[in-house]
């Protein structure tokens, strides 16, 4: 299975600050926010992945990440020149997604649960057709909205709705069969001349190829958009983190817990980060699964 992340836009709803950096890389907690959507790829056990971007932003990926290699991963990289629509990076990926399943992310998009990896896994496994995650906001009409029936058959998709059916967001991870770049080819721009996700989760939709697992209470889908909910997720992170002394979306603890990397591959990238706190985690993490704990060269 392969995995993208897409991280363009403008991020106009975050300016100035998005005039200077990409909305991605700001940081939410202690790392970038582009780590949470890049974990939950991971923690699906994805290891092929595409991130796209404007081509300004692009090399800044690429220095945060490399080819990946370091955490046992094959990152590659895709421009984006202008916000032509979530669908679109099905396209822009159609060439590395080469008729394998593949999973979508937004590069904004924050999520942590009990369990995720777990279900990602089961999700990745038997996937037909698409699957989407809803969860339940008091703002539907913000996002793509999905009407469930009683037995959670999904009955429709509609984005930013003025008057929602539901209070179900679709969130921003999308898990596809190989017919979504067909489908995507076949989509037209919409009134912003945009190709959307919803329009193409709906083709899903009326084939009957369209699931929803909802991510039920106790399991956070944070929003990022504004300044404010920025700042909210960030507290988020770092409360959960300094209550139970773990770190969320570390993906070098994540490369290790999966087998991507051996624990003197995770202790040396710790050790390139340790005058930060992050970095120590990662060493701390790596001796604890049996790396020789070299005292680090700064
Ligand atoms: O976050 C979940 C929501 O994401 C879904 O509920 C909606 O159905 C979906 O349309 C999307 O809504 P947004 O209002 O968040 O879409 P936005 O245009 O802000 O784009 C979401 C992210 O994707 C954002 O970080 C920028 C990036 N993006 C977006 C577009 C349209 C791109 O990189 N390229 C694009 O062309």
């Amino acid at each position: 299975m392969k995995g993208i992340v897409l991280a363009g836009g403008s991020g106009s709803r975050l300016h100035p600050v998005t005039l200077a950096v990409s909305k991605q890389l700001l940081p939410v907690g202690d790392k970038p926010m582009v780590y949470y959507p890049l974990s939950v790829l991971m923690l699906a056990g994805i290891r092929d992945i595409l991130i796209i971007s404007t081509p300004a932003e692009l090399p800044r990926f690429r220095r945060l990440f490399g080819d990946g290699s370091g955490l046992g991963l094959r990152i590659g990289y895709a421009e984006q020149h202008r916000p032509g629509g979530i669908a679109e990076a099905l396209l822009i990926g159609a060439a590395f997604i080469g008729g394998d399943p593949v999973a979508l992310v937004l590069g904004d998009n924050v999520f942590h649960g009990t369990s995720f990896s777990a279900l990602l896994q089961r999700e990745c496994a038997d996937l037909r057709g698409c699957v989407l995650f809803g969860y339940r906001v008091g703002d539907p009409e913000r996002y793509g909205v999905a009407e469930v029936d009683a037995a959670g058959r999904l009955l429709s998709l509609e984005e930013k709705p003025s008057r929602p059916r539901s209070d179900r967001a679709v969130t921003g991870l999308y898990l596809y069969d190989g017919d979504a770049v067909g489908i995507a080819r076949g989509l037209r721009p919409s009134a912003r001349g945009e190709l959307e996700i919803t329009d193409l989760n709906r083709v899903y939709l009326e084939r009957g190829a369209a699931r929803m697992v909802d991510l039920g209470r106790g399991f956070a889908w944070l929003d990022t958009g504004t300044p404010e909910s920025l700042l909210k997720a960030g507290q988020y992170v770092l409360t959960l983190e300094e209550r139970q002394s773990i770190r969320i979306a570390c993906i070098e603890e994540i490369a290790l817990r999966m087998g991507y990397i051996g624990a003197d591959e995770c202790f040396a990238l710790g050790a390139r980060l340790a005058t930060s706190a992050y970095g120590r985690y990662v060493m701390d993490i790596a001796r604890e699964f049996g790396a020789e704990a070299a005292v680090p060269r700064l």
